[in-house]
């Protein structure tokens, strides 16, 4: 699975990036709006930190209007995933960006017909919003399990990618269910080393060691 962050906090981005498992990044316009820091100017620098894919969403209402934004954003880096929102437009537009080589994420899905019509436009990446579906008392790790089976039966190559996730359980059923990608908030991708029982047994290994009298070299 690959991890990808959700953040455009550029600190936390490197402090992240840092430690070599960071495949990718995805933005949405809330995030950019809590970065308070001129759009072209944050892309960039969020391109030249992080290597892998990092999507940036287009915000018209039309197709035609889309591609326009999708070809600009795709000139900022070489790395650049177009986002595009799951409406018509958003499809005819993904299909279009698709015709031209151009990677793209439709975002802001929440059922197995639009996911099928996101793999039929030529989508890099489906983006099915997990927690915001467990928000809503429906059950988010079942539509990526739904979303894996169908897209599994006709072979599209669309990938997974599990958005909106709000817990480390999250991680781990998303990648048990399929998702090729998890996309994570750093306050959440932070806590996915925890477990009491390693932090109990290294404190157990650190006491015995210190009462060893040993050294390394
Ligand atoms: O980037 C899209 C997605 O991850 C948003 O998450 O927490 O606002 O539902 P959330």
């Amino acid at each position: 699975m690959d991890f990808f962050l959700d953040s455009t906090d550029l600190e936390e981005i490197k402090r992240l990036n840092n430690l070599g498992i960071i495949d990718g990044l995805t933005t949405n316009p809330s995030l950019i709006y809590k970065a308070k820091t001129p759009f072209e100017k944050l892309i960039k620098n969020i391109c030249s930190e992080i290597k892998g894919p990092v999507s940036v969403e287009t915000v018209a209402e039309s197709s035609s209007k889309m591609i326009n934004q999708g070809v600009r954003l795709s000139k900022m880096a070489k790395n650049i995933v177009v986002k595009l929102p799951m409406t018509w437009e958003g499809i005819k537009a993904c299909v279009e960006l698709s015709k031209i080589n151009i990677n793209t994420n439709v975002t802001l899905c929440f059922s197995t017909s639009q996911a099928i019509l996101a793999a039929k436009a030529g989508a890099t990446y489906v983006s099915p919003f997990i927690g915001r579906l467990d928000d809503a008392n429906l059950d988010g790790v079942q539509l990526i399990r739904e979303i894996k089976q169908i897209y599994s039966n006709f072979n599209y190559e669309t990938k997974i990618l599990a958005a909106s996730i709000r817990t480390k359980n999250h991680v781990s059923q998303s990648a048990i269910a399929g998702a090729d990608v998890a996309t994570i908030p750093p306050k959440v991708f932070d806590t996915l080393v925890n477990h009491n029982l390693t932090d109990q047994g290294l404190d157990i290994f650190n006491s015995d060691w210190n009462k060893s009298g040993q050294k390394i070299l």
